[in-house]
């Protein structure tokens, strides 16, 4: 039987360049420290150990490094590091998004400009989408350090220069007041949103996640939020902090031609489809999502008549 690593992943977009198994050889190449935490399996086959917060670090460092070329990518270990594949998904579905409205033509170059809200002190979202697409970026957080941290990663890769416009949200009720410019064309905004209502519930979420990537139980202790505080945790959880970015849109209804989310939480759909409904975008979608057994979704509107589309498409 192939290892979970051996096994192509069907799940994920077809122009995703993780589908393939990793070749943990050429990763390891790419950053020998990642040498140290490859083992044997119980499929009898090269794996990482997914449970490893250092072990997963890396091969997100690897990963960057061979099929993207980025090869300064450093933050906090106290930060959220994301797995890059699921992080790719988002950006080639949005890709696939503007195509629709280009007759099916890929959208590349710096003429097209993604808003990423919550970009994180890792910049993964605008990496990807410069690496994939050459698109340009505005890129918000609300969180100082988070976002020296993303301009810091910017400045040690020359192919970021000039590319992503790093923005401090001073204001945590907001999330594109302050932000966004009246001068400002944005094609697209996604976002990955905090996702958790307090503490205690991120603290179970993340035991779960331990628990089912290692077998083991895992104490309090472990679980360290200092630094990720913000990462994780918004007052109302995922659903209030969408239901702001969907009330606010509507002032932007003419900057941006689709403002998008993640949605982790299926339960919440039901009641951003309500809100949308009032806020009434002349298109809305739910585009499914899967990275292994991880399902998720990205729901999209757009206040653009057909008219207002078309006209916006000749500028590209
Ligand atoms: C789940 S993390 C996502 C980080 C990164 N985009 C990723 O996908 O790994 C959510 C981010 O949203 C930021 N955030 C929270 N409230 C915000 C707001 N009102 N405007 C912009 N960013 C905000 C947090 O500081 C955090 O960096």
């Amino acid at each position: 039987m192939p290892s979970k690593n051996q096994t192509p992943k069907t799940r994920l977009h077809e122009r995703n360049r993780n589908r393939e198994p990793y070749d943990l050889k050429a990763l390891a190449d790419a950053i020998p420290k990642l040498k140290n935490y490859i083992k044997v399996n119980k499929y009898g086959g090269d794996s990482v150990d997914f449970s490893n917060p250092k072990a997963v670090k890396l091969l997100n460092k690897a990963l960057l490094k061979h099929y993207y070329g980025i090869n300064n990518w450093e933050f906090p270990d106290e930060n959220l590091c994301p797995p890059i594949p699921g992080r790719a998904d988002y950006l080639h579905y949005i890709a696939d998004l503007l195509n629709e409205s280009n007759a099916g033509k890929i959208q590349k170059g710096s003429q097209i400009c993604g808003l990423d809200v919550g970009v994180g002190a890792t910049c993964i979202y605008p990496i990807i989408g410069v690496k994939e697409y050459n698109w340009n970026f505005i890129a918000s957080d609300i969180d100082p350090k988070s976002i020296a941290s993303a301009q810091q990663i910017i400045n040690s890769n020359p192919s970021l220069k000039d590319k992503v416009d790093c923005r401090l949200q001073k204001d945590s009720n907001a999330i594109f007041g302050g932000i966004i410019n009246k001068k400002d064309k944005i094609d697209f905004t996604i976002c990955n949103p905090p996702f958790h209502a307090s503490i205690e519930e991120a603290q179970r979420g993340t035991r779960r996640k331990i628990r089912n990537l290692s077998g083991k139980k895992v104490n309090e202790a472990k679980l360290n939020f200092s630094g990720a505080k913000n990462e994780l945790i918004y007052e109302g959880g995922e659903y209030q902090f969408i239901k702001n970015m969907i009330r606010e849109s509507e002032e932007y209804a003419k900057s941006c031609f689709w403002f998008s989310t993640l949605v982790s939480k299926q339960s919440n759909l039901k009641g951003i489809y309500k809100l949308l409904e009032k806020v009434k975008p002349t298109q809305s979608k739910t585009i499914e999502m899967g990275t292994g057994n991880k399902s998720s979704r990205i729901v999209a509107w757009t206040f653009l008549s057909k008219k207002e589309q078309k006209l916006w498409t000749e500028e590209w």
